[in-house]
This record gives structure tokens, sequence and C-alpha cells, in this order.
């Protein structure tokens, strides 16, 4: 790193390197994590009282109960690193375009949106950005969290996709290491299978693309989209003026920015990272002095990977804005 702060090409694909890396050791090391955490309780319920123990006889079922569903998940994740490694793996993060492919069906209530193109920066595990293209849109969906890609790859390409019944496939216990808050055991012990959708049901096979990399940095060129959909993503920015002015940039003349979510800045209360935290008026304010004209603005109650059974439920008032870059600008 040079003294601007700037790194060379070399730098950036070794740091990619390590953060592949140990986002590949994270998921191998998954089973043994869990089963690590899962004995720690075990341990500490069999050292209490013999005469508490006798209260709490459907306990110790629980921890067994834990183990299998700790390998359920684990057998899911090895999936996800077995199909991943080949795709990601000496690979430069920047350069990982991917191209969905699945079979396909023509759907003529598509064809009138065949031009528009709409970007999905953030796009987690990509189920908006596959929604729209489902819809019949040109999208592309943007992330740069290999946890994300491993796992949106594997769902997106990898998941059998034969035939219009051929989802459901997998079954994968997401609250297991919950432990506070449970009404009752089931509870943590739900499983989900997914996908919950075919994903090779889209009408057009070229029509939806992957891009790995920071948005930042793989969106430059301007006038570019016709829409830009947001989706919780806003606020993972260290200076979220720089993601509302490069959206901005990369729409067409006339282009839609779709935003929905809360102000959970990410990088809030980090030690060693820059973070701008503004108020929704101030972003609001921002908005409209990069040049906006905003069309909408909603409040709507919204969750983010919530277990609805729990005792403890997190609920944003998330704002739904859709904004336009005037054909004309001042
Ligand atoms: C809160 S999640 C939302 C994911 C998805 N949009 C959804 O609604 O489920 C934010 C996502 O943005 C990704 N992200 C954060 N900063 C990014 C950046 N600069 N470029 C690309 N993706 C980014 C994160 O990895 C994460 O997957």
């Amino acid at each position: 790193m040079d003294a601007n702060g700037t790194s060379s090409k070399e730098e950036d694909t070794q740091e990619e390197v390590y953060h592949f890396m140990r986002v590949f050791n994270a998921f191998k090391a998954y089973r043994r994590t869990a089963l690590h955490a899962l004995d720690a309780r075990e341990k500490n319920f069999e050292a209490i009282l013999e005469s508490h123990k006798l209260m709490l006889p459907n306990h110790r079922k629980i921890f067994d109960d834990t183990r299998l569903c700790i390998d359920c998940n684990a057998a899911v994740i090895k999936e996800i690193i077995k199909s991943c490694g080949d795709v990601f793996e000496n690979k430069q993060y920047s350069e990982i375009q991917e191209h969905v492919s699945h079979s396909s069906f023509d759907s003529d209530k598509v064809e009138g949106f065949k031009d528009v193109t709409v970007l999905v920066p953030g796009c987690g595990l990509g189920r908006l950005a596959w929604e729209l293209a489902k819809l019949g849109y040109i999208t592309q969906g943007n992330e740069f969290s290999f946890y994300m890609l491993f796992t949106s790859s594997f769902i997106i390409n990898q998941t059998q996709a034969d035939g219009p019944d051929d989802f459901h496939q997998f079954t994968i216990y997401p609250w297991i290491d919950k432990t506070c808050n449970n009404i009752s055991w089931a509870d943590a012990l739900k499983r989900i299978k997914f996908p919950d959708v075919n994903p090779g049901s889209l009408p057009f096979t070229n029509k939806f693309t992957m891009t790995a990399g920071d948005f930042l940095e793989v969106y430059t060129t301007e006038d570019t989209w016709d829409c830009v959909a947001t989706c919780y993503f806003i606020d993972t920015a260290h200076n979220i003026v720089t993601y509302i002015e490069r959206i901005f940039s990369i729409l067409k003349p006339g282009g839609f920015w779709i935003n929905l979510g809360p102000l959970l800045y990410h990088f809030s209360g980090m030690a060693k990272e820059s973070s701008i935290e503004l108020s929704y008026e101030e972003v609001v304010s921002v908005i409209k002095q990069v040049g906006f004209k905003i069309l909408k603005e909603d409040w709507i109650k919204g969750t983010y990977t919530n277990n609805c059974r729990s005792m403890l439920q997190y609920e944003y008032n998330c704002v739904l804005l859709v904004a336009t870059k005037p054909m004309q600008q001042t």
C-alpha cells in the first residue's frame, strides 16, 4: 500500500485470495465449531445439580437432536464449498461474472420488458435479482461477500432444476445456535427447505447475471442502467453519499432508483472503520442535491432473517423510496 493508502493490483489480488480462503475455511470449520459450542452447552448442563436435571427430563434430548441438525447443515455446506471452489478459486474477484445457466421456457407476458436493465447491488443470495429476471427484466445482481457468492452460486447453478417441481431439495436448520428467547425447542430446531422456487424457471437464460466485487469498483460507467434496485443495501456504505452519487451517475437519464431498507449503518461503532451516519432527512436532502427527483416515499415494516417464533423480534421501519434521474440535468 502506498502513502495515499492505495494498494497495488498485486496486493488487491493477494487480499482477495486471503479473503477467499478465510471464507472457505469458515465454511469448512462449521461442523467442528458448531459441535464445540454444543459440547460446551451440554457440559454446563451436566454440571448442574442432579435434582435440577430431574426437573428437566427432556433437556438432554435437545443436545442429541441439535447434533443431528448440525450434521445436516454441515452436509449442505459441504455441497456448497464443493461446487463453489471450482467457480471462484484462483480467479480474481473482480473478474468473476457468472452467467446463470438453466433450462428456459418462453413466456409472452414478459416480452414488453425485454430491453429494461436492472442492477441489484449488494444482492445477497440474489433472490430479488432472480425475481426481477423472472419478470423479464435484464437483471444483474452484484455482491462482494464470498459467503453470499458461494451460496447464491450454489443455489442458482447447482440445485437440480430438471422439472418444474424440482426444488425443496436441501434442508437446513438455521436457528440451532440460537439458545435464547426460545418459546419451545421445536422453534430452534425448525427446518427450512430450499430452494423454495425452482431456480431454473427463468423465462430467458441470458437475462440474469451476477458480478462479484465492490459495487463502487465494478460500476463506474455513466448512464448505463434503466433501474437500480437496492434492498437493505445503502446503509452498508462507509459514506452513503458516495453510493447515492454513484447510483445517480450509472443510471440513464429517465432511469429509476428503487430503494427499500433501514439505515442500520454497517460500520457504525467499528473502531477501525470510517462510518458517516446520516439521518433519513439528511439522506433525502443528499438525494435531491445529487439531482434525483423523488417520486414516492412509503414506510413499510420489515424484518431481516427473522425467526418469527422467537421471543425477541427486530422490526425495521423501512423506507420504500422511488426516485428518478431527470432527462435534463440542471
Ligand atoms: C443487509 S445485506 C442485504 C442483502 C440483500 N439485498 C437482501 O435484501 O437480502 C447487504 C449486502 O450487501 C453486500 N455489500 C455490502 N457492501 C457491498 C459493496 N460495496 N459491494 C457489493 N456488495 C456489498 C453485503 O455483502 C450483503 O450481502
